[in-house]
């Protein structure tokens, strides 16, 4: 019995691991509540709406049919609006996790993979940044993360719940199919911000902060191609099924490109020019973030396919290009 859970496997990163869970003959149960994924991106998998928030709804998931475990995608990501609401972080982050966790305890399904994120380590101490690294979130969006991630340590050692907890540098571009793409309301993340610029939806692209210590003063991301990412989470999930115990992984390429360097290959790609206004830091963003990718390769065989900013230009532009249509 193959079955996983995948909660939030309508939105970005959720939608692109469950075409590769498909793919690879996973049988696929998606929970969604739809407020920000879309129902088009299950694709043949079974959809249940509902919201984590609802515990009800979660029991009756797991009491209605056989798990073998979860993925766990389902969160809010906006660092930015995280300081300005962090209730509505704490809680929906938290209480969705935590309901998941124990309808999960009580089915008695102890394979969980978390979606986590760099935000867990703060300001970057060394570059690149490893597993053993110092956890220091400074957002409360990062905060949501490091908490869950201690819970899981705490459910590991009382109940025996094993997770491996992947920690996503900054997932990009779109499944090379072009089935499925980037798109947030607001949308806050720099590619496809370049791309909606390049299409006139958006009337120029803002770089914020070019008094940064890099090369050419834009902040510093290690770009990872989401397709890239789905398929560590196979791994991991193969990999937790198989040898039952905890881990943290980091998945990025530990390789940076800089605001600019985004700018120039999106303009070489699409032969047009990127409107530019330039503005302020925003609160929150440090000037380099560039993961080892050691571990995700010792652990897991991970192997890095479509990851490249060509890569995750091209595939990011065919998909936008088709949405605006
Ligand atoms: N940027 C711009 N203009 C934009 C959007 C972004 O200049 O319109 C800049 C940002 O200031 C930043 C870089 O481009 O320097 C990348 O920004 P993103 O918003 O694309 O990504 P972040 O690095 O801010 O955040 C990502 C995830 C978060 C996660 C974080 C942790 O989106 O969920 O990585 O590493 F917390």
């Amino acid at each position: 019995m193959n079955r996983v859970l995948v909660a939030g496997g309508a939105g970005y990163i959720g939608s692109h691991t469950v075409k590769e869970l498909r793919k690879q003959g996973f049988e696929v149960v998606v929970f969604d509540n739809l407020s920000t994924g879309r129902r088009e991106f299950v694709g043949d998998a079974e959809l249940v709406v509902g919201d984590l928030e609802n515990k009800s709804d979660v029991m009756g998931l797991f009491r209605s049919r056989e798990i073998s475990a979860v993925l766990h995608f389902a969160s809010l990501i906006q660092v930015g609006e995280s300081y300005v609401h962090p209730h509505k972080y704490y809680t929906q982050n938290l209480s969705s996790s935590l309901n998941l966790l124990e309808a999960m305890l009580e089915a008695g399904v102890k394979r969980f993979i978390f979606s986590s994120s760099a935000a867990v380590y703060g300001i970057p101490r060394s570059i690149p940044i490893t597993e053993e690294h110092p956890l220091d979130p400074f957002n409360p969006y990062g905060q949501t993360k490091f908490f869950v991630e201690r819970i899981l340590q705490d459910y590991d050692r009382a109940y025996g719940l094993k997770f491996i907890s992947l920690r996503y540098f900054n997932a990009a571009g779109a499944d090379p199919e072009g089935r499925l793409g980037e798109c947030h309301d607001p949308e806050t993340h720099l590619i496809p911000n370049i791309l909606l610029a390049l299409l006139g939806k958006k009337e120029r692209l803002e770089i914020f902060g070019t008094d940064f210590p890099t090369p050419d003063g834009t902040a510093v991301r290690d770009y990872i191609h989401v397709t890239d990412l789905a398929g560590a989470h196979i791994l991991a999930l193969r990999k937790l099924m198989a040898e039952p115990r905890s881990e943290f992984i980091n998945l990025g390429t530990n390789k940076g490109y800089s605001v600019r360097d985004v700018v120039a290959k999106a303009e070489d790609i699409t032969g047009r020019k990127v409107p530019i206004r330039e503005l302020p830091r925003r609160k929150g963003d440090v000037p380099v973030l560039l993961a080892s990718k050691d571990k995700a390769e010792r652990l897991l065989g991970w192997r890095l396919s479509f990851s490249g900013l060509d890569s995750i230009l091209e595939t990011a532009w065919n998909w936008h290009r088709r949405s605006a249509r």
